[in-house]
């Protein structure tokens, strides 16, 4: 089965909504793309679209430096819908004014139904409470086109050109604040594109596999496993397509959690008869790790020793031709929205300089993918819940946990106190309630008693958060209760700890992780 029959193609003009068009096209179970504005017009026609979005943008369609498509993309016979920017651009293209709105429109306003052909079809309400955030608006329609809503604000909210299928809304419906937003999703891509809703897991792994297999033919291929839910995803997705011809490599750092290293063998392993070679190489980072304080340091040189091993192993892979890697969909339209590369490049994912030496070729099977996404895929290919559900860690591990300098016994002493972290958080039901939860190891150390024994000892800071997708995050409101048993456990059963306090920073101004 072609998954592709009926894709839709999103036109990215900055908004901070171009994702959540994506993530309501997918829950609708309709593939979609998002692509930059700026995508020549052979490349769209090649990309086969049932349907075409333009997303909303920060720009106004009379700035100097408004990002602007061909009207070519109103001729190719596939519907179009505009929304915000992408309605005030389809305006302008064909022919319509739009002015600076006197009145700016930012969040909640009320959209009252004209028409309720196509769009609305089945909304029953007259009066929409929907999300607005824009400061121009439509003055004078294009020809062949009408309005099917408006708002008190504007007497064009929502515009059509029935012959050409072309739409146009000034709010957001692919927000949650606005009512019936789903269902206009849904209308435009099944009344009006008539696109079927086949874009499944199930389907996904099928074409998935198929690719892999088509892709590599009988060549092998080596995936790099990091413990964490996209590589080892990854690694499962291509060894059911190719069986013995991957091979992973599991770097053991010495900056795993507890356990972690064995879980991750084991499963991968025993579970599902992998090829995988366990590298212990926890000596030579903490070599590296000798002395260093300052935090960027301690990623690069963990990135640079993640490298060498990496490639010292792989190299025992003869004809080995590809690499597999777990990029994200978020990773890939970072680096092509309009916004320009991403500033967060996680630096020990670096990989650039693997496939040049080795001469490797990448596959990156999850590419198209969400992380919600990824943990459906993973459960669907049968890993482990406790894997699955894993909480974010970072690639250089507790190094940057451990404020100041790196030892073994500093290692030590953190992985047994944020054990204790996870342990309690799991017990008391929080477990997925929050986005991560771990222990931080201070270089302050202070005065206690212990029995009648004066002590001075290290500090722990216990930091949970709740988040959404890491970029901004506030501090977990945990019971009490919950705090106490993680305090007291730690202080009784991690030597070298005699205080523990509770971090209450949110992101912004502070971050997720304390380096
Ligand atoms: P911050 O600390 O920037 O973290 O608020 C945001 C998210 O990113 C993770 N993080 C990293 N992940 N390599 C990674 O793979 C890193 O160097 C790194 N630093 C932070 C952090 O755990 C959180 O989920």
């Amino acid at each position: 089965m072609d998954i592709h029959s009926g894709r839709i193609l999103i036109l990215d003009f900055g908004s901070q909504y171009t994702q959540l068009i994506a993530r309501r096209i997918r829950e609708a179970k309709v593939y979609c793309e998002i692509h930059p504005f700026s995508t020549k017009i052979s490349t769209i026609k090649a990309f086969r679209p049932a349907g075409i979005i333009l997303s909303g943008g920060p720009s106004s369609v009379y700035g100097k430096k408004a990002p602007l498509v061909t009207k070519d993309i109103f001729n190719l016979g596939v519907p179009v819908l505009g929304i915000c920017y992408g309605l005030q651009l389809t305006a302008r293209l064909l022919g319509g004014v739009v002015e600076k709105s006197g009145k700016h429109e930012y969040g909640g306003a009320d959209l009252i139904i004209g028409d309720r052909a196509d769009l609305f079809k089945g909304i029953r309400k007259k009066k929409l409470r929907v999300w607005m955030s824009h400061g121009d608006k439509i003055k004078k329609l294009p020809s062949g086109f009408k309005s099917i809503a408006k708002s008190d604000n504007s007497a064009f909210s929502a515009i059509r050109n029935e012959k050409k299928r072309i739409y146009g809304v000034q709010f957001h419906p692919e927000v949650v604040h606005s009512e019936e937003g789903t269902r206009i999703i849904s209308n435009f891509l099944f009344n009006i594109c008539r696109v079927k809703p086949l874009w499944t897991m199930s389907s996904f792994i099928d074409s998935s596999i198929a690719e892999i297999r088509e892709k590599v033919g009988k060549d092998r291929v080596i995936c790099g496993i990091s413990g964490g839910v996209d590589s080892s995803v990854t690694a499962l997705l291509v060894h059911k397509a190719i069986g013995k011809q991957l091979t992973c490599i599991f770097v053991d750092n010495g900056l795993l959690r507890k356990g972690e290293g064995l879980a991750v063998a084991k499963a991968l392993r025993k579970n599902f008869k992998m090829n995988l070679l366990c590298v212990d190489a926890s000596e030579r980072f903490l070599k590296s790790l000798r002395n260093v304080a300052d935090p960027e340091r301690k990623r690069k040189l963990i990135g640079g020793d993640f490298i060498r091993v990496f490639q010292a192993e792989a190299r025992s892979i003869k004809d080995a031709s590809f690499l597999a890697q777990g990029t994200l969909y978020p990773d890939v339209i970072e680096s092509v929205s309009t916004k320009g590369p991403s500033a967060t490049i996680k630096s020990h994912h670096n990989v650039g300089g693997l496939l040049k030496n080795m001469h490797l070729k990448l596959i990156e099977p999850l590419r198209e993918l969400f992380k919600d996404e990824v943990r459906v895929l993973g459960r669907e290919l049968g890993l482990a819940a406790e894997m699955v559900e894993r909480h974010p860690f970072p690639g250089p591990g507790l190094a940057i946990r451990i404020i100041g300098g790196v030892t073994q016994q500093r290692c030590h002493i953190l992985r047994e106190a944020d054990a204790v972290v996870l342990e309690e958080i799991k017990k008391a039901g929080l477990y997925n309630e929050v986005w991560q939860s771990f222990a931080v190891l201070l270089p302050v150390k202070s005065v206690g008693v212990m029995g009648d024994e004066r002590t001075y000892e290290n500090t722990i800071a216990v930091r949970a958060v709740q988040s959404l997708d890491g970029m901004t995050a506030d501090w977990a409101r945990l019971p009490y209760d919950v705090l106490e048993v993680i305090s007291t456990r730690i202080i009784n059963e991690v030597r070298g700890v005699n205080r523990v306090v509770y971090d209450i920073s949110s992101k912004p101004p502070s971050t997720i992780e304390w380096e």
